[in-house]
């Protein structure tokens, strides 16, 4: 029993080396992609962009991790990794930019997002600022840390004195969210702020420089590795109804300090939810 335990935390050592091995590779050509042209589609929607960095980012990983752990199942955003029914074994949730938009117009705030599950649990979990080089880190149980800085559990805050993170468009007519209510939201916090990237947003409440994130529209790639970074400093994580998120299925998302998790959730979000809003 014991020689098995140790086994496990070996394969999970090791895991958590390759993993931060390949994440500085991929960051490398990344940062050397700015000096290219890059080539641009739109997927789903002409704002919904991919670049041949999003995809060779995504080949790069999936090519690593099957070569050494062919076992192991991954989710990638492309495409170009398994079809998940379902979370059993070992499975990586790869986004390799999150935050395209940003990554094409800005060369900034966009990050990698890895998260790494054993039987739907969140095992590790790295997001990584490209151009800050700031590499956010989750070992369940074990605590989150930033470029190996233990980030420290999150501190009581007050509805209006919060800053959250909302995109603009839950501020007009939408079909996900009824826009008066979040507009009173917003009037009663101290700020909103949209930077248009989950992983990053996500790992701004984990550090306390946001308190809520609000978003109706994600995939589990948007936020896999970002769930198991805020839960370990005591955040919470969860659909506009309470409950678990999907890591197979798109569904919203709302990522919160704990002291204003039930506020937020009861008065606004559940309420403002539109229900007629079915994915
Ligand atoms: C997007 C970003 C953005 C969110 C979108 C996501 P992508 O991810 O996380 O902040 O609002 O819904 O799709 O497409 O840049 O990986
Ligand atoms: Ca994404
Ligand atoms: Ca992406």
């Amino acid at each position: 029993m014991e020689m098995l335990e140790e086994k496990k935390m070996e394969l999970w050592n090791e895991i958590d080396q390759l993993a931060r091995n390949w994440i500085n590779q991929a960051g490398d050509q990344i940062r050397a992609s700015f000096q290219k042209t890059l080539n641009i589609e739109s997927k789903a929607n002409r704002n919904d962009l991919v670049t041949n960095i999003d995809k060779e980012t995504e080949q790069f990983f999936i090519g690593k991790i099957k070569s050494t752990y062919p076992e192991h199942r991954i989710l990638g955003e492309e495409g170009f990794g398994d079809e998940l029914k379902s979370m059993d074994g070992i499975v990586w949730i790869i986004d390799p930019i999150d935050g395209t938009m940003n990554f094409i117009h800005q060369q900034r705030n966009f990050a990698i997002s890895i998260g790494v599950y054993e039987n739907g649990i969140g095992k590790l979990a790295y997001i990584y600022d490209v151009v800050h080089d700031e590499l956010y880190f989750a070992k369940k149980g074990e605590g989150a840390f930033l470029n190996g800085e233990r980030i420290q559990p999150l501190r009581k805050v007050k509805t209006d004195e919060a800053i959250i993170a909302l995109n603009a468009t839950w501020l007009v007519t939408n079909k996900h969210l009824d826009h008066h209510l979040m507009s009173s939201l917003v009037r009663k916090v101290r700020g909103v702020r949209s930077y248009g990237s989950a992983a990053l947003e996500m790992v701004y409440v984990a550090t306390g420089r946001l308190d809520a994130y609000i978003s109706p529209r994600l995939a589990p790639w948007d936020y896999a590795a970002g769930k198991l970074i805020v839960e370990e400093v005591g955040g919470k994580v969860s659909t506009f109804e309470g409950n678990e998120v999907s890591l197979i299925q798109k569904g919203t998302l709302f990522v919160s300090n704990p002291f204003i998790y039930d506020e937020l959730l009861n008065d606004y979000i559940k309420v403002a939810k539109i229900q007629t809003d079915r994915k």
